[in-house]
């Protein structure tokens, strides 16, 4: 065991919980497995490292894309979803997608979740590389905050269900290769604390915090894909960061998401001399592919040697814009920008992880009794580049899969484990972790970006492997760990994305530009 825990612990010596299932994450893919599996009669544990309002989920603005629409239709979706993954998607778990995603989102409906309505009729927008208007929004662009209470309030009524918030989970107990449960930290007794479970789903998020540029908070720090990794899980398509294009620079201000409905809905992307853009890299102009529209804006602000290029919503009517973008109006106006009469300074920032715990379609990965969804899953659905607002269904149409896995796992291994672990590592030295974090998002955003080469590359692995020790680091605090975890899982990335010799979707090698037939595979990566 020595080596592959985080910690010292004697499993017999911590405070023990014992649950059905156990899901790790509280965002929109852990709640709604969660409220499938109670309905399901099953008794569950959701551990969230923040509060649930933490989640990248919660931040959602543009919407969830699924084929409601009247001239719409899933294969329209399905061709869609093919084109932005650059010929990298999981065929099949692209059609389970598209063609159970209208069903999860008419059950969200039924939840009680408000989308916006022209009348009777649910309103609609378009974003990048959708050629049907099929993206739904609540209350203008706060969608993921009303998908996310509407799970909350289901979880609150639900007596077989438990959410324990400030719970970190640190290392998955794995024996003969069945997860059985976690450590956590709870953060609230500074405690740690075993979760025993039948079944363990991981649904913990992505790793925007890897990059000093992103829209994600403060927790998506890729803990889940790290400890699945230590634990022997295998990882997939690590190479694939997705960058969104637009996001918010002004100084003082986070790196907030202008979401890419903004573009739907008329707005156009100019440099800094006031020159419209797009049109010259792109037949879909605003709306072409996210990883093309990142990387136009990357060479318009390169050419014009500024941090940033601009985002024009002025020609759209002033009440329209306040309707329609309530949050970004706010979130802008409170940095002194009015965006219904000035221009919006955007470039791009780490966004979403299209890799993650290598999965069949319905969330089993490599370990037994370990299932993931969402974030941290990969079963190959956005391929190369994740077509816009596909995240939130995703999330519900693999959650709600794994329920039925889990249902079938637990007929045959209902016994869960009393297993215990004594682990011990060797080191315990001091260390500026916080400095060296800064130095990891410096590093990863210089080096791991959107555009790389073997020589930004070797510089991240060269990085990367010098802070190697901490791998038999015992850590003391919850930050430590995280960083630990971040260190581990930009590790992957880079040594993914230097393995890929070519460019497809969000991995750019200025060294190899062109897409290559004999890649058009998939990197798996087991420790
Ligand atoms: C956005 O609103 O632009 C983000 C939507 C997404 O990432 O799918």
């Amino acid at each position: 065991m020595e080596g592959r825990y985080l910690v010292n612990f004697n499993s017999k010596e911590l405070p023990q919980h014992e649950t059905e299932i156990l899901i790790v994450g509280g965002g929109i893919a852990g709640l709604y497995t969660a409220w499938k599996a109670v309905e399901e009669g099953m008794r569950v544990t959701v551990l969230s490292k923040g509060t649930i309002e933490d989640s990248n989920s919660g931040r959602a603005q543009g919407g969830i894309a699924a084929a409601l629409g009247k001239t719409d239709s899933p294969e329209l979706h399905y061709k869609d979803t093919l084109l932005a993954g650059a010929g990298l998607c999981d065929i099949n778990a692209v059609k389970i997608l598209v063609n159970e995603g209208p069903s999860r989102v008419q059950e969200l409906i039924s939840m009680g979740a408000n989308f916006d309505r022209y009348g009777d009729e649910l309103a609609m927008t378009k974003e990048g590389a959708h050629s049907k208007r099929r993206i739904l929004h609540a209350h203008g662009d706060a969608t993921g905050a009303e998908i996310m209470r509407t799970l909350a309030s289901q979880s609150e009524a639900q007596e077989a269900l438990q959410i324990l918030e400030q719970h970190f989970m640190i290392d998955f107990l794995v024996e003969d290769n069945i997860c059985s449960g976690v450590l956590a930290y709870d953060e609230n007794s500074g405690q740690f604390r075993v979760f025993r479970g039948k079944a363990v789903v991981l649904a913990s998020g992505g790793a925007g915090q890897l990059y000093q540029y992103t829209t994600n908070p403060e927790v998506a720090t890729g803990d889940g894909v790290a400890a699945a990794y230590r634990a022997g899980a295998e990882v997939m398509d690590m190479e694939f960061v997705q960058f969104h294009p637009t996001t918010l620079v002004l100084p003082e201000a986070p790196r907030f998401l202008i979401s890419e409905a903004v573009r739907g809905e008329g707005a156009l992307l100019r440099n800094s001399n006031g020159e419209r853009f797009m049109t010259r890299y792109h037949g879909m102009a605003e709306l072409a592919p996210r990883d093309i529209v990142s990387r136009a804006i990357l060479s318009e602000m390169a050419n014009t040697d500024q941090d940033y290029v601009y985002l024009d919503l002025t020609t759209l009517p002033r009440e329209r814009i306040q309707k329609r973008f309530p949050t970004i109006t706010a979130t802008c106006s409170r940095f002194g920008l009015d965006i219904t009469s000035e221009l919006i300074p955007v470039a791009p920032a780490a966004h979403y992880m299209m890799g993650g715990i290598k999965t069949n379609y319905h969330g089993e990965t490599s370990i037994a009794g370990l299932f993931a969804c969402g974030e941290s899953a990969c079963q190959g659905v956005h391929g190369a580049n994740r077509l816009a607002s596909n995240s939130l269904l995703d999330g519900l149409v693999y959650g709600r899969r794994i329920v039925d896995a889990v249902k079938k796992y637990l007929k045959c291994n209902s016994i869960g484990s009393n297993i215990h672990f004594v682990c011990e590592s060797m080191f315990d030295p001091a260390g500026n972790f916080t400095a060296l974090k800064k130095e990891l998002q410096q590093c990863m955003g210089d080096n791991v970006g959107p555009l790389r080469t073997i020589q930004r590359l070797s510089h991240a692995l060269a990085f990367l492997n010098k802070n190697d020790w901490l791998i038999k680091h015992r850590c003391r605090t919850p930050q430590e760990m995280e960083l630990r975890n971040m260190l581990e899982v930009g590790r992957l990335i880079a040594q993914a994305a230097m393995m890929r010799t070519e460019s497809r979707g969000g991995h750019f090698r200025l060294d190899f530009p062109e897409a290559m037939s004999q890649w058009k595979k998939h990197i798996i990566i087991r420790r």
